[in-house]
């Protein structure tokens, strides 16, 4: 029997009340929780990658599994759209045979909207090029797990702007209190149109969100420095003097003693040495592999979500 689904494109899919029930549900997951319940026995699960992926691919794939699924994977060279079919009638075809995609692809989400155009199959957005919200889930529950609550927070993301940034600010800014400071180097800064939702969003949840193109007076007070590598899955910067642009925005040992209060996280892959010091990503205030664990915990939490409904 086939079952209703409900895609996870984008943040702005989901509503407060979802995006808390996932992270906590990842939490719960994370805990121990939940019995090894295995709900989703029967469906079938397929994951597309056209992007390298560790931890999300793995994770989906884990999590599918670990919830009772089977699952099918297709590499970047192993569909029709390779040879020209296009995303509408893969999407058309998936949906007679399956419960759920995991997508990564390079292009907008509006290719997934295109996949997602069948009520019985969820797409899942692994990452595209504007937004990672898998991500930010992941994120999410592991601040839910370290600090037991999400409000409040005051979080420094240093680093380019791109899509695991944009994921942060339209969901960090749904928790009451909460103060989010980009600082990306001029020129790779968050999409105006991305920071513009995430200030409504922090306005209507009493939250902050802010973006400067400096490492100058940063906020004090800090619970979490976030940063990440400074090239983007998938994306290649034409300038070739990029790397000066960027190293005022690498995470420092020196600038970790201003903030030896704050954790450490990284969505990972980690360039040591590059946008983070060793002794910082290393060091007793990371928390980034714990980070990267809870994206099987919450990518089981999202396919629940997905799935079960
Ligand atoms: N952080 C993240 O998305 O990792 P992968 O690219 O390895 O999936």
């Amino acid at each position: 029997m086939r079952h209703d689904a409900r895609d996870l494109i984008s943040l702005t899919d989901l509503a407060d009340e979802d995006l808390q029930a996932i992270v906590l549900r990842g939490v719960d997951h994370a805990a121990g929780r939940t019995g090894g319940e295995r709900p989703l026995t029967g469906r079938v699960v397929g994951t597309y990658f056209s992007k390298t992926s560790t931890r999300t691919r793995t994770a989906f794939t884990c999590a599918a599994l670990r919830l009772g699924a089977q699952v099918i994977a297709y590499g970047p060279g192993d569909l029709q759209l390779n040879t020209g079919e296009s995303i509408e009638d893969t999407g058309r075809v998936f949906a007679a045979m399956l419960d759920a995609v995991v997508a990564r692809t390079a292009g907008p989400p509006a290719e997934l909207r295109a996949m997602a155009a069948h009520p019985r199959m969820a797409v899942v957005n692994a990452m595209t090029a504007d937004e990672h919200p898998t991500q930010a889930l992941a994120d999410l529950t592991t601040l839910q797990e370290r600090f037991g609550g999400i409000e409040g927070l005051r979080l420094l993301y240093v680093g380019e702007g791109n899509n695991t940034a944009a994921a942060l600010a339209l969901a960090l800014t749904r928790f009451a209190g909460t103060h989010l400071e980009l600082r990306t180097p001029p020129g790779y800064g968050v999409d105006p149109a991305v920071l513009e939702r995430a200030r409504i969003l922090a306005d209507g949840h009493g939250a902050v969100v802010a973006e400067r193109h400096d490492m100058a007076d940063l906020p004090g007070d800090l619970d979490v420095v976030y940063t990440t590598r400074w090239q983007t899955t998938g994306t290649s910067k034409p300038d070739p003097d990029w790397r000066s642009v960027f190293a005022p925005f690498r995470v420092t040992a020196e600038l970790w003693d201003d903030h030896s209060k704050a954790v450490f996280m990284h969505d990972l892959p980690a360039h040591r040495g590059e946008e983070v010091d060793a002794d910082v990503l290393d060091g007793p205030a990371s928390i980034a592999f714990t980070q990267a664990e809870n994206k099987l915990h919450s990518a089981m939490a999202v396919l629940e979500w997905c799935m079960r409904g």
